[in-house]
């Protein structure tokens, strides 16, 4: 099953990829992690890359729509993809279709999370990670069992993202309204948009989009 996961920055996207690949053996591609591992390797994409992502923009389609190609040819999907980020705009949405049906597949199922933008807000600039593992927490909505020490791998250090600032939010925000909202009607179309109500607690937020997947 290939799987779009769409909504706003701080629905939830990261968090549910990570929770989907782990239960239903899936590749998660994330094109936030690629882009900001390109910033962090200092190579010429992330160059190019780095200040749009800070100012909160999108950055170019041919950018991300050559990151997702080069993924997809070099990695077989096992049991197929989950896309946490990408598409964000209806020619990269396009792209994908086409991209996928060169492989003989297709996007089987996208799930909106939806979220109102004061609760986004809030979840984004709580938001941290182990400097180690990369293990997502949040100040108020999932701290680390031991404080200051990551669940996952013991790290004590931790990271903020760059563009986790409020007014890069706000920006973010506002892309997504003008740029990735017209994503719902293109999906609701070709009939594979799942709705689910991202404001609910983490786990909940997890059965609710598995009932959605098992009834695809
Ligand atoms: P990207 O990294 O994709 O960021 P985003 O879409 O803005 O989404 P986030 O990662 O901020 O949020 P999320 O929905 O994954 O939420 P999370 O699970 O972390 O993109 C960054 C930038 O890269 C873009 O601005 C752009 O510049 C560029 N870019 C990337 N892809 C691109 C593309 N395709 N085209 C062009 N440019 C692109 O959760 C947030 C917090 O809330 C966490 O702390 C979490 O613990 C908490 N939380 C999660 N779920 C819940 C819940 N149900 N209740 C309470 N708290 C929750």
């Amino acid at each position: 099953m290939n799987l779009v996961l769409l909504g706003p920055p701080g629905a939830g996207k990261g968090t549910q990829a990570k929770l989907l690949e782990d239960r239903r053996s899936l590749v998660k591609l994330s094109t936030g992690d690629m882009l900001r591992a390109a910033v962090a390797a200092g190579s010429e994409l992330g160059r190019q890359a780095g200040d749009i992502m800070e100012r909160g923009e999108l950055v170019p389609d041919a950018l991300v729509i050559g990151l997702i190609a080069e993924r997809v040819d070099e990695d077989d999907g096992g049991n197929g993809f989950i896309l946490d980020g990408f598409p964000r705009t209806i020619a990269q949405a396009e792209a994908l279709d086409r991209l996928l049906a060169d492989r003989g597949q297709k996007v089987d199922a996208v799930v909106v999370m939806r979220v109102n933008d004061d609760a986004l807000v809030d979840r984004i600039t709580g938001r941290y990670t182990c400097a180690r593992c990369g293990e997502g927490y949040h100040e108020a909505f999932k701290t680390p069992k031991v404080p200051g020490v990551c669940d996952r791998c013991g790290g004590t250090e931790f990271a903020r993202r760059p563009d986790d600032k409020e007014e890069v939010v706000r920006s973010r925000l506002k892309a997504y309204h003008a740029q990735t909202e017209p994503l719902i009607d293109y999906y609701e179309r070709q009939e594979k948009l799942k709705s689910v109500d991202g404001m609910a607690e983490i786990g909940a937020v997890q059965e609710e989009i598995d009932r959605a997947l098992d009834a695809a």
